[in-house]
Parts: structure tokens; sequence; C-alpha cells
């Protein structure tokens, strides 16, 4: 049996990416698995949604770091036996949100490659839908959770691109990445978008049974 594939929404704040992987999960009669991070279900994740929703919650920032990092090892196991049962797992943010939120933040010594190394031997995702809008837009839909500013907000979309530059290769950039701009688009449209990507990308038949690590 072939394993299923690995889809990831990333992008920024306020650009639909749960809505999105949700709806995709449901257009694949959800056979798929929805995996969203941080996943605040668990002990780790309790701990990071108190460090978001309460400012008064002090970490470090390399330890938070870690926390984020520890939440996708939680699950790893999971996510490679669902794709090996043959399903489609649709992941909503991953690697790329960890390194990029955390090198926003310009702390000495939390280099790119710093960020990078906790996340390093987590599967790659096979497709990644690379969700952003205007500012404008995203600023109005702010709310209260740490990060949600506009200025945070900008270092973070400076260092997505970054980090796709420095990490993935113009080939992997090609062929397992698509960037879209949500502005003035519908829920149903971006969805539209998305299902027809994953459409021509299985068509292609670029993925095969390898896995890709980070
Ligand atoms: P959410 O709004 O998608 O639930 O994400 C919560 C916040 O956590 C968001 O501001 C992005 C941030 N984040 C990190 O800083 N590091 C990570 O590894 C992840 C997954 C999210």
């Amino acid at each position: 049996m072939p394993r299923g594939l690995l889809v990831l929404i990333e992008g920024l704040d306020r650009t639909g990416k749960s809505t999105q992987a949700a709806k995709l999960v449901e257009s694949l009669n959800n056979n798929a698995r929805l995996v969203k991070f941080p996943d605040r279900t668990t002990p780790i994740g309790k701990l990071i949604n108190q460090y978001l929703v309460e400012s008064e919650t002090q970490l470090m920032d390399q330890a938070i770091h870690l926390l984020f990092s520890a939440n996708r090892w939680e699950v790893a196991e999971t996510i490679r036996a669902t794709l090996l049962e043959g399903r489609t797992v649709v992941m909503d943010r991953f690697v790329y949100s960890g390194i990029a939120y955390s090198a926003a933040k310009s702390v000495p010594g939390m280099d790119l490659q710093w960020c990078a190394q906790p996340d390093k031997g987590l599967l790659k995702p096979d497709l990644t839908f690379f969700l952003s809008n205007s500012q404008t837009e995203q600023r109005a839909g702010f709310g209260d959770e740490r990060y949600e500013s506009s200025s945070f907000q900008s270092k973070v979309r400076q260092e997505f691109e970054i980090i796709f530059n420095t990490f993935e290769s113009p080939d992997y950039i090609k062929n397992h990445m698509v960037f879209l701009t949500t502005t003035g688009k519908t829920i149903d449209e971006v969805h539209v978008m998305i299902d027809s990507a994953l459409k021509k990308f299985i068509q292609k038949g670029i993925y095969n049974e390898d896995f890709m690590y980070f």
C-alpha cells in the first residue's frame, strides 16, 4: 500500500491556515488526519498555551523554543504511522513556524541554525502551502496572544523568506512548495486553489515512498 502524503499549511497569522487545513481534510473525505501545531492539549502544549495567552508567564526564549519543538516530536511517531497506513496527514503549522517566530525575536545566540537544530530529523512535508496576506488585512484581525503585533509580525514575514532561501533548495521550493496570497480572496476561493494544486502535485508523481527529513 502506498504511503499517505504529508501536507503542510504554513504561513502568516490571520491568513486562514486553520480554516484551510480543516477544509482540506474534509475534502479528502475525512480519510486524512489533521494535526495542529502547537498541539495545546498535551502537557507540553498546555505550557505553551499558558505562555501564549498569559503575558505574565515568563520563560526563557530558548526554553519556549525547545518546548515548541518537543511538541512536534511528541506526535512524530503518530504522524509517521498514519502515513504508513496510507492516510494523508494535513499539518497546520510546523517546523518553519518554529524557526520563524523564534528567530524574529533576535535573541543573541538564537540564530537560524540554532533555531533549526532541535527539529532536525522530523519528517519534511511532501507539499507545503505558504499563505500570506497584506499587512493591512492582517492587522485588522490580531487578537491578544503573544506575538500578535504588527511590528513582530513583519519580522516574522521576513524570517519565513530567509528560512526558505537558507534551508530549502531551489528544486525543493519549485516542486514541493506553493505560495498563495489570500488577500481579497474568499475561503472557498483559497480552498479551490489548494485543492487543485494538491491534485496537480499528485498527478506529477513527484513524491516517492521514501520519506524526506528536516
Ligand atoms: P496558532 O495561532 O496557529 O495556534 O499559533 C500560536 C502561536 O505560536 C503563533 O503566534 C505562532 C507561534 N508558534 C511559535 O512561536 N513556534 C512554533 O513552533 C509554532 C508551531 C507556533
